[in-house]
């Protein structure tokens, strides 16, 4: 079975054709991320024109690669939230336009769960039960995974999700954006313990994370370092590396806790974070079970994820019952 997949929940546009959820026979992604790298964040209205701009030659371009026509495909799937509504909106209508024109079942694909089934387009495929730790930009999630389509949420975030504390933090340190791959960069160069940081409710018998107060305590760190001289490229750096060490190690603490609670022997990761190579590293050296990531460039948004889990949850619906819902959740 052969599904064109559209994601367009944030800056990214989408379209994508994956065969039995797990060969992709091509995935095209337009960003508007250098845009909103100029203003150091997401401008929603600009998101959603860009949307509009790249939306139908996006499509095309997914099928022109895979060498397909829209006859050789058996479905229709899209991303129908969480996200920034005017740029779900795009896709969704799209979409919709494009199963009735064409008679192809649709089926509307949840943003978060699409993240975790990034992990059935790499090499390992995913057994059950497994933990699912799910860190984008805006979300900081644990998960148990029975079987397909069934997920128990375990905890998350009480503040900021972990990719939102590393693009605040990366804006404090003038890092750029997105945060998370500038502060890896700036972090290869420095050192962790130089500037030790808190790691927030580690230790707490919950499984639920808060970034927020990590955030203050660069704030305050970079206010007094920069009291009496401006900032150096070393300070820039070891605060990065300090950031990353302290943020990876309450993601693995808490989801080896998890893994241990369900007693699961498998741990799976999913979203934008799930890039970062100190925590693909320190998770796969802390647990003694076994660690998946998806392909790095299938961790941030793409619509390869959204075919994979529109595959393994095969529920079309009529296109008028297919709404965007920006506030989604597990
Ligand atoms: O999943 P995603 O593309 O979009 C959302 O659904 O939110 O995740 C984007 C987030 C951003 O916060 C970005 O800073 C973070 O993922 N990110 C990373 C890395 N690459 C992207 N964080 C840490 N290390 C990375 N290499
Ligand atoms: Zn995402």
């Amino acid at each position: 079975m052969k599904i064109l997949a559209i994601e367009t929940s944030c800056d990214e546009t989408s379209a994508a054709i994956v065969e039995n959820g797990a060969k992709i026979l091509s995935n095209v992604v337009s960003s508007s991320v250098k845009i909103h790298a100029k203003i150091g964040g997401i401008i929603p209205e600009i998101a959603a024109r860009e949307q509009l701009k790249a939306i139908i030659p996006v499509i095309k371009k997914a099928f022109a690669s895979a060498h397909l026509k829209p006859t050789d495909i058996d479905a229709v799937a899209v991303t129908s939230g969480p996200g920034l509504i005017g740029s779900l909106l795009i896709g969704v209508e799209t979409a919709k336009t494009l199963a009735y024109v064409w008679n192809k079942p649709l089926i509307p694909v949840n943003h978060l769960k699409a993240h975790i089934y990034a992990n059935w387009l790499g090499k390992d495929s995913p057994t059950f039960p497994n933990v699912a730790l799910l860190v984008s930009g805006g979300h900081t999630d644990l998960i148990l995974m029975k079987t397909y389509g069934k997920f128990k949420w375990l905890g998350g975030t009480k503040d900021d999700a972990a990719g939102e504390a590393f693009d605040k933090i990366a804006r404090l340190l003038n890092l750029g954006y997105p945060g998370g791959p500038m502060i890896a960069k700036a972090a290869e160069s420095g050192d962790k313990n130089t500037y030790p940081l808190p790691r927030p409710m580690i230790n707490s018998p919950d499984l639920d994370f808060s970034f927020s107060g990590l955030k203050t305590a660069v704030l305050n760190k970079v206010k007094l370092l920069t009291e009496t001289k401006p900032f150096s490229p070393t300070q820039t750096s070891n605060l990065a590396a300090a950031t990353q060490a302290a943020v990876v190690d309450v993601l693995v603490s808490k989801t080896i806790h998890a893994a241990k609670k369900y007693k699961v022997k498998e741990i799976l990761l999913a979203g934008g974070v799930a890039a970062n190579k100190l925590l693909r590293k320190e998770m796969a050296e802390r647990f003694e079970g076994k660690v998946l990531a998806p392909p790095v460039n299938l961790c941030t948004d793409n619509a390869a994820i959204v075919a994979a889990c529109a595959y393994f949850n095969y529920q079309p619906k009529p296109w008028q019952k297919i709404k965007a819902d920006p506030s989604l959740h597990f």
